[in-house]
């Protein structure tokens, strides 16, 4: 399973990619405005700065929500740099302009998915991604990890190329289980990535290792 990173601050982009187990970012517009980027110059900067410091795909979404808005838009974002994937919201016009992109051999993140059924229509129009939102799921009382796995049937079923990005994980367990399902990527906060880390035994363990290495010199 691909590690993206749900976050537009830089620092914490390095922190991931210095760890070495980075695949890629996600980033929306509420993430940017966290991070005060802001106007769309300064947006634009921020997308290509985030692809200098990671080697994977960076999916930058488009604010056009009408199909020609998001042509243009998303080409405009396509061009900034290779890394880059159009990331196009599940609306009609979002699918639309997804058929286009994909066509075009531009590659696309069809965003705010929370059904089946949209992720078959993502799947059609030739979504490179597909981003169910587990977390936002959770949050109202629905099985979010029971959406990846219904779609994990369903792209086997006729082999579909769309790979499953399992989008609003808030943590770690949300990982162990969108990796258990077959999840393609998943992409969460730092703290999702980081918290894989932490057992006490292991912290235990090498506490008695580095303790009975000093006794003997
Ligand atoms: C996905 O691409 C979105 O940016 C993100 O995962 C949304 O997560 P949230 O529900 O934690 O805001």
């Amino acid at each position: 399973m691909k590690f993206f990173i749900d976050t537009a601050n830089l620092g914490q982009i390095q922190e991931a990619q210095d760890l070495g187990v980075l695949d890629g970012v996600t980033t929306n517009p509420s993430l940017m405005a966290k991070e005060g980027i802001t106007g769309r110059d300064n947006i634009l900067k921020h997308y290509v700065d985030i692809c200098n410091i990671v080697d994977g795909d960076v999916s930058a979404e488009v604010i056009a929500t009408d199909y020609d808005g998001m042509i243009k838009e998303g080409q405009e974002l396509a061009d900034l740099h290779e890394q880059i994937v159009v990331k196009l919201p599940m609306i009609k016009d979002g699918i639309k302009a997804c058929k286009y992109f994909s066509d075009k051999e531009i590659r696309t993140n069809v965003t705010l998915v929370f059904s089946a059924g949209q992720a078959i229509l993502a799947a059609k129009a030739g979504a490179t991604y597909v981003s169910p939102f587990i977390g936002r799921l959770d949050d109202i009382s629905t099985d979010g990890l029971n959406l990846i796995a219904e779609i994990r049937h369903i792209y086997d079923n006729y082999a579909f190329n769309t790979q499953i990005l399992a989008a609003s994980v808030r943590h770690t367990m949300h990982v162990i289980d969108c990796a258990k399902i077959g999840a393609d990527v998943m992409t969460g906060p730092l703290k999702s990535i980081e918290g894989l880390l932490k057992h006490p035994l292991t912290d235990i363990g090498l506490a008695k290792f580095l303790e009975d290495y000093k006794k003997g010199n």
